[in-house]
C-alpha cells in the first residue's frame, strides 16, 4: 500500500495528535523519515587546461574551474568530508569537430582523472563525465553528420565509436566509474562491451538514463565554456514526458548500467520517484547548475535562508528516492551533516 493510500484509509480518532511527533528537536530527530549522509553525496568538479589557480564561475558563486593542483585539494577535501565520490568534467583549451581532446591520454580530463585517483587514495569513487560536448568545437554531445537534404544531425552510431574510445582512455587513466551523459541510444551497451573486451570489467557505468533538455543547465554552459548554438532536444528528453523515462531506464539497465540517473533533480521528482520504485540498481539524481544558481542568487539577495534552502532541496531529492545525489554543495553540506550528529 502506498503511503498516500494508507493515509487515506487511516481512521482519524480524537486521540490522534500528530504534533506530538514534532514537539521537540529530539522527538523530531526520532521521527524523521529521511536522512542524508555524506556517503550519499557526489561532488561535480570542473578542471580547466592551463590554469595555474582556481578561477571563479560567475553564474555559480562558490564553484570554480580548478587547476590541476586545486583539483587535488578539492578531491582531498571531498574524501575528508566522507563523500561517495567526485564527478570530473574537463575544459580543454582546443576543441575540434570530433572532440579529439577527449581521447588524448594527455587531454585535461584524462590527466585530471589520474590526479584525482591519486589524491583520493581509495577513499572515494572517482567518476569521469563521458561525453563529447566539452571537447567539440560545435558543442554537441556527439559528432555531426549532414544529411542529403542539408540538415545537420548528431550521428548516434558514429558517436558511439567516440564514446567507446573515450571510455578506454578514461579507464586507463584510472577512472572507477564512467558517467554517460550524452543521451545516445545504446551508449551503455557500447561502453560496457568495450570496457569488458579491454579487461576493464570492474569499471562501473553510470547511465544518465533520464536526462531532460533543461533550461537549468544554463550556468554549467559557462562552467565548461560551452560553444553550443541551438539546443539538445534531438537527443535529450522532452520535459513534458514521464512515461518515456521508464523506457530509457529499462534500456540502460538491460544494457548493463550499474547506476541510473535522473537529471535535473528538483523539477523531476515525480520521475525520480518512479525510477526509484522500480530500479534494480542504485538511482542517482543530479541537482544541476541552475538549481544551485537559483538558491545562491536568492540567498545572496537575502530572500531565502541559504542553509535551510540547500538542506531542504537535497532532502527532497533523497525523499523522492535518490540513493545518490550529485550536488555542488556536497562538501559543505557533508560538513553540516556531521556537525549535527552529536546533539
Ligand atoms: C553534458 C552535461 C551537461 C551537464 C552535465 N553534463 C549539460 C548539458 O547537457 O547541456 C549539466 C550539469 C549542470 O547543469 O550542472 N555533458
Amino acid at each position: 500500500m502506498s503511503p498516500l493510500h494508507r493515509a487515506a484509509t487511516h481512521k482519524a480518532s480524537p486521540r490522534d495528535r500528530p504534533r506530538r511527533l514534532r514537539s521537540t528537536a529530539a522527538v523530531r530527530r526520532l521521527a524523521t523519515e529521511t536522512r542524508v549522509h555524506p556517503g550519499d553525496l557526489v561532488l561535480p568538479l570542473f578542471v580547466k587546461e592551463g590554469l595555474t589557480a582556481a578561477r571563479p564561475i560567475a553564474s555559480m558563486p562558490g564553484v570554480v574551474q580548478h587547476s590541476r593542483a586545486s583539483l587535488r585539494a578539492a578531491v582531498e577535501a571531498a574524501a575528508d568530508a566522507g563523500l561517495a565520490g567526485v564527478m570530473l568534467f574537463g575544459v580543454p583549451l582546443v576543441r575540434d569537430a570530433t572532440g579529439s581532446g577527449a581521447t588524448d591520454p594527455e587531454g585535461i580530463l584524462n590527466l585530471a582523472i589520474a590526479d584525482a585517483v591519486d589524491a583520493a587514495r581509495g577513499r572515494l569513487v572517482v567518476m569521469a563525465d563521458l561525453c563529447l560536448d566539452e571537447f567539440t568545437d560545435h558543442g554537441h554531445c556527439g559528432v555531426l553528420r549532414t544529411d542529403p537534404d542539408g540538415t545537420v544531425v548528431v550521428d548516434n552510431d558514429a558517436t558511439l565509436e567516440r564514446y567507446t574510445a573515450m571510455a578506454l582512455v578514461q579507464a586507463r587513466a584510472g577512472a572507477h566509474l564512467v558517467g554517460l551523459s550524452g543521451m545516445m541510444d545504446h551508449q551503455t551497451a557500447a561502453v560496457r562491451d568495450a570496457l569488458d573486451a579491454a579487461g576493464f570489467s570492474d569499471v562501473l557505468v553510470l547511465a544518465y538514463a533520464a536526462k531532460y533538455a533543461s533550461a537549468f543547465y544554463g550556468p554549467f554552459r559557462e562552467a565548461v565554456e560551452s560553444t553550443l548554438e541551438g539546443d539538445r532536444r534531438a537527443y535529450q528528453m522532452d520535459p513534458a514526458n514521464r512515461r518515456e523515462a521508464a523506457r530509457e531506464v529499462a534500456a540502460d539497465v538491460a544494457e548493463g548500467a550499474d547506476v541510473v540517473m535522473v537529471k535535473p533533480a528538483l523539477a523531476y521528482l515525480d520521475v525520480l520517484a518512479d525510477v526509484a520504485a522500480t530500479s534494480p540498481v542504485p538511482v542517482a539524481a543530479y541537482q544541476v547548475s541552475g538549481e544551485y544558481a537559483m538558491i545562491e542568487a536568492a540567498a545572496a539577495n537575502g530572500w531565502i535562508d541559504r542553509r535551510r534552502a540547500v538542506e531542504e532541496s537535497v532532502v527532497s531529492i533523497r525523499r523522492a528516492g535518490a540513493d545518490l545525489i550529485l550536488t555542488y554543495w556536497a562538501t559543505e553540506l557533508a560538513g553540516w551533516l556531521t556537525e549535527g550528529t552529536t546533539p
